[in-house]
């Protein structure tokens, strides 16, 4: 009852970081494009930054040569005042000038060129970082996706499981209440009434003995043994169905002898019963269990079944008990779970308890095999 919402509750959060760690899959992939699309275009950029610089180089040092050329020049013009006109000579200062201005500037460049291809290197290097980066991110957040994905999937089942159990464990509960309701109701309704009709018969014996005739007396004794008879046969049953003595004192398969012959008198049905190896008694513990579970497997024979005939075989060997059940009814689907059927369950978690396999072969209309397989300890 309580582990339905819980269930829900966690489908919904994993779902939920499913989608977010998805949504965060896709944005680290988009940051990753955009810091390669970034790195191209850095690279193409630097390329271009790189072929600059070497063309300035060339032409610093075609530069630089022609301003020592112009320098030469005018040294030689400054000292022959005689054979050059001062204008001549400021042309030549000034073309001079003009040179050395144009050279810083190429330096100047030059230097500012070098600074740009060295920061896209450095910006290189910080996109390749950024792109493994991403890279190795967007595989760990595969990796997280597939646990939430698969192994969360686990813990459902595993849930699941639980929410069984917590269920089965109810119904065991309900259905003691349901047996104790039952036993009270067959001993108020049986033993207990008849009890009060013997202790007023037995009043009645008493007062005809005493007011009236002996022999009337005697013939209502009669009657009330007759009651008492039949309130020992009540007892019985009750004790039988509430456990069978016989399988703490006569074992599991002179119990089982009993059993079916009763219950095949009982539901008119047939019911053949096999068994190897059974010369050695087997744990009590083992005993009630096998005894349940072939009980819980005959009555479903008898109650959903409508089979005509039904086989009990148990086989004791050294390493295992094997109990198999067969009818020959109408069959089910065993993968489907009834919401309100336990004894196929309550069957399983026995099994399980014990360290054994539980394997239910059914068709419709094809009949059905039970098959049980305790390891004997
Ligand atoms: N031998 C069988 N032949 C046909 N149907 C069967 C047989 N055994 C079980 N089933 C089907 O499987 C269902 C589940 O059986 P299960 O023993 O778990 O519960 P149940 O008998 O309905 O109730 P409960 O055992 O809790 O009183 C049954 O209701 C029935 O439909
Ligand atoms: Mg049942």
């Amino acid at each position: 009852m309580v582990m339905k919402p819980r269930i829900k509750r966690l489908d919904e959060i994993i779902d939920k970081m499913v989608n977010v760690v998805e949504d965060s899959k896709d944005e680290i992939f988009y940051i990753s494009e955009d810091a390669r699309e970034e790195y191209e275009r850095l690279v193409i950029e630097l390329n271009e930054t790189k072929d600059k610089v070497l063309k300035h180089i060339k032409a610093e040092k075609e530069l630089s040569k022609k301003v020592q050329t112009s320098k030469r020049h005018l040294s030689e013009v400054s000292k022959s005042f005689d054979r050059y006109s001062e204008e001549e000579i400021r042309e030549v200062y000034e073309v001079t000038h003009n040179l050395q201005t144009k050279l810083i500037m190429l330096r100047e460049k030059e230097r500012n060129l070098r600074l740009k291809r060295d920061d896209l290197e450095r910006r290189l290097i910080g996109l390749e970082n950024t792109i493994n980066r991403a890279d190795g991110l967007v595989g760990k957040v595969s990796i997280i996706l597939q646990y939430l994905n698969e192994d969360f999937q686990q813990v459902n089942e595993i849930l699941k499981e639980a929410k069984e159990k917590h269920k089965f464990g109810l119904k065991i509960i309900e259905a003691q209440e349901e047996e104790r309701r039952k036993i009270s109701r067959e001993i108020h309704d049986g033993p207990a009434q008849m009890l009060a009709n013997i202790l007023l018969r037995s009043e009645i014996v008493e007062r005809t003995a005493r007011e009236e005739s002996l022999l009337i007396a005697v013939a209502e004794i009669k009657n009330v043994r007759q009651l008492i008879k039949q309130s020992l046969q009540d007892v019985r049953r009750i004790i039988y169905d509430l456990r069978p003595m016989t399988l703490d004192d006569l074992g599991l398969i002179p119990t089982l002898n009993k059993y079916l012959s009763t219950t095949a008198e009982f539901h008119e049905v047939s019911i053949d019963f096999t068994e190897f190896g059974t010369e050695k008694r087997l744990e009590p513990e083992c005993e009630v269990v096998l005894f349940r579970l072939i009980q819980e497997a005959v009555q479903n024979s008898i109650k959903h079944a409508d089979a005509s005939h039904i086989h009990v075989k148990i086989e004791i060997t050294k390493n295992h008990i094997i109990a198999v059940v067969t009818d020959n009814g109408k069959g089910f689907d065993p993968s489907i779970q009834k919401d309100d059927s336990f004894g196929i369950i309550g069957m399983k978690e026995r099994v399980d308890l014990f360290g054994g396999k539980l394997v239910i072969q059914s068709k419709v209309n094809k009949g059905t095999k039970v098959i049980i397989r305790i390891p004997n300890q």
